[in-house]
Parts: structure tokens; sequence; C-alpha cells
């Protein structure tokens, strides 16, 4: 079977764990700081914290931010779980927008759902295509927006309208305006869980672009000891001589990035840009180049003036499809021994969301787009036959189902 998304493990990440175990430090320390001063640099941010998931560094976000119950919070219809989980567990309420085709929030909804009780919004680069981050930071500075914000936390009088946290798991790397994504927004999160294009096994990264009066390097340390539980000093700062004392100034979280998992993101870093970024567009520019020739197939869109994909996810659609003849190819493809995927189911057919009373009718575009998606393996390891042979299962699927 071809798997979908296997990790890229082998002889230099293994060593490169062994020296973070034989160091004898293996939360956070040198290896956390190193990974996050080189995310910093190639993001072109002053200050990236290395958090252990996207979902807890996002949701420090909110909480740092204040958001609270009776707040609402804008966020794709079309995304994973993550993003908006994160607003329910402040307690806040999930505005949900639907999605443009090629599967980005539609800017041009958003607007009609702000309220004096919006505090921000989470775009999702889904598949590794940027938003158009131009549009949605004209959106929330238009004097009547700005307007009808209304403060309730120092953080919010001081950014005084509706943060953007850019929910970028899949687009570490992508590229906005010819630079790597990271510093288009407020804040910008991502994923470096298994099965993203860059791996920590669990692990996330914050960068951090507020806008003036905000002092970044301060707002680092505030989210550093936020991490932390609100503690004033890390376990290596403890270690110094006379350091042992310390304070708790809020009831933060425990999020911090170890060192162990460092090791690993600093060896697929290194990597990263020359080696498995081309791989990845090489696989996906292949799958374009030879489905392309079907005229079922509505190849996804990775890059046009402004924006440049991560290549993260392969979103193929089969034009004109129904849910059922979706799931039978699906099927078909997997008896080919080819695993294949959907990105994403959206959140209003999720029970829980479904419960809240979401309703997928209200969301026509999300609906479509998940009728008919199927997302192909990408992955470091997947040779030139078996990307053959992915295309061979899909195309005798499709032909034999439509
Ligand atoms: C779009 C999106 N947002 C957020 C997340 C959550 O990331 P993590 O597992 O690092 O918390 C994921 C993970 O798959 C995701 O796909």
């Amino acid at each position: 079977m071809i798997p979908f998304s296997p990790p890229r493990i082998d002889e230099r990440i293994i060593n490169e764990v062994a020296d973070a175990l034989r160091s004898g430090w293996i939360t956070t320390g040198p290896k956390t700081k190193l990974f996050e001063k080189k995310i910093a640099n190639y993001c072109n941010v002053s200050n990236v914290l290395a958090v252990n998931s996207w979902t807890t560094g996002a949701e420090l976000l909110l909480y740092w931010f204040g958001i609270k119950e009776g707040d609402e919070v804008i966020v794709p219809v079309y995304t994973y779980c993550a993003s908006a989980n994160i607003v329910i567990h402040r307690g806040a309420k999930v505005i949900m927008v639907d999605v443009t085709s090629d599967f980005g929030i539609d800017i041009s909804k958003i607007e009609k759902h702000i309220t004096s009780k919006t505090k921000a919004i989470i775009p999702v680069d889904v598949g590794g295509l940027p938003v158009q981050f131009d549009e949605l930071t004209a959106l929330v500075n238009k004097p009547k927006i700005k307007d009808k914000f209304n403060p309730q936390s120092e953080n919010q009088e001081k950014l005084g309208r509706i943060m953007i946290l850019s929910d970028a798991a899949h687009s570490f790397g992508a590229k906005y305006n010819g630079l790597n994504v990271g510093s288009e927004v407020d804040f910008t999160v991502f994923s470096f869980h298994a099965v993203k294009n860059l791996t920590t096994a669990e692990g996330g990264a914050i960068c951090i672009n507020l806008p003036k009066p905000f002092d970044n390097t301060e707002i680092y340390k505030q989210l550093n000891t936020l991490s932390l539980h609100g503690q004033n000093k890390d376990a290596l700062a403890k270690t110094q001589k006379g350091s042992w004392e310390y304070d708790v100034i809020d009831a933060g979280f425990k999020c911090n990035m170890t060192d162990i998992l460092a090791s690993i993101g600093l060896v697929e870093f290194d990597r990263y840009e020359l080696d498995t970024l081309p791989k990845r567009k090489h696989i996906f520019d292949t799958y374009s180049k030879e489905l392309y020739k079907y005229d079922w197939a509505i190849t996804p869109t990775c890059k046009d003036e402004k924006r440049e994909s991560s290549y993260h996810l392969y979103l193929l659609r089969i034009k004109g499809i129904t849910l059922e003849i979706r799931n039978q190819i699906i099927q078909d493809v997997f008896e080919q021994e080819v695993s294949v995927n959907v990105h994403y189911k959206p959140l209003p057919l999720l029970s829980y969301y479904k419960l809240l009373g979401y309703e997928i009718n209200n969301y026509p575009n999300a609906k479509s787009l998940w009728e008919n998606e199927i997302s192909l393996p990408v992955y470091y390891d997947l040779s030139v036959e078996n990307v053959n042979a992915i295309i061979k299962a899909v195309v005798n699927a499709v032909e034999s189902n439509i």
C-alpha cells in the first residue's frame, strides 16, 4: 500500500535526536532557541516562539489578546477542527464564513459578519496556498470596521482593531509577495505535526509581527512566560547560580517545545528550502501535468502573481460528481493499494458543530468542494514509480465511476 504522508525519518534525524538525549538537556533549551532563531530569519520576523502544537500556540494567542465569552471570532468553514476548537476553548463564538474555489476564506463575505463583538479573524492557508493577506489587512483597517471594534483588554486597546491570526498549519515555506509567509499579519502560526511538510513529530511555531506601539521582543517574552504556566523563569534560567527562585505572574499554559522535538526540526529545517520543497513541488507538477489531460480533473491552484503554495496537500477535485461517487472513487483507489484522503469535511458536517446549529447549506462553496475533493499522497520518499502508480489508480477509479 502506498501510504498517504509518512514522515522522513533517516539517520540524520536519529543522530540529532540522540545528540539531544545524550546532552542531558531534553526539555526547552539551546536547540529550541536555535530553531526559533532560524525560523524567525526564514520568515522575516524578529521573534518566533516554538510551542508543542499549532493548537496550543494559537489558543495561547487568543488568551493573550483577552478573547473570552461573549466575543466572536471569524473562521473559515472549510478547515481542520483545531482552527475553531481553540475559539470554543476560550468560551467565544465561532462565526463561520464560506470559502472560494481555491479553498481559502471568501474575504468578500467577511464584512457582513463583523459586529462589535468580533475580536479576531483566523484565515487558513488550506493545502499550503496563502490567503490574500493584503485584502484581509485592508479590511480590518477600514475606518468603518475599526469604529465597530470594542476593545475589552489592554492588548485589544493597543491594537485598536480586529486581530488577524493566520492558521499557517500547512504553509511553512509558502511565498507571499516573494517572501516566505510569516510577516503578513499580526501572528502566523505553523504546525509541525507528523504529517506536515516540516515536522518535529508534534510542534508548532508562532511568528510575532505586531504593529507599533507593540514591542515584538517584549511580546515574545510575555508569550514565552505564558507558555510556561506564567512562570517568570524557565528551567534553564533556574539552573544558574542564585537563580532558583521564581514567581508566577499569570495562570498560563504549558506548551513549550522540547529540545528533543527541536532537534528533529533543526535537521528538517536545514534541508527544507533546497531539498524538501523542490521535491514536493515536483510531485505536484507531475500530478497536474498528467491529470490536466482529463476534462474531469480540476487541479489545485499552486501559484499566481502574489502567492506560491508550500505544496502541502494536493487537493484534486473531480468535476460534477456526487458525494456517493466521490466516496466510491476513494474506495476504488484504495483497492489499488493507494491511500488517499479528503481535506476537509466542513465543520457543520461534524457532530459537535452540527449540534451547535451550524448548517452546511449556508456554505454552498464548501459543500461543493467537499463533495468532489480527493487529496493525493505527497511526501519526500515518494518515488517516480509511486507517483505514476497513484495517477494510474486515480484515473482508473474515476473513469470507471463517471
Ligand atoms: C488547518 C489546520 N489547522 C490547525 C491544525 C492543528 O495543528 P496541530 O496538530 O499542530 O495542533 C491542523 C493540523 O492538522 C490543520 O490542518
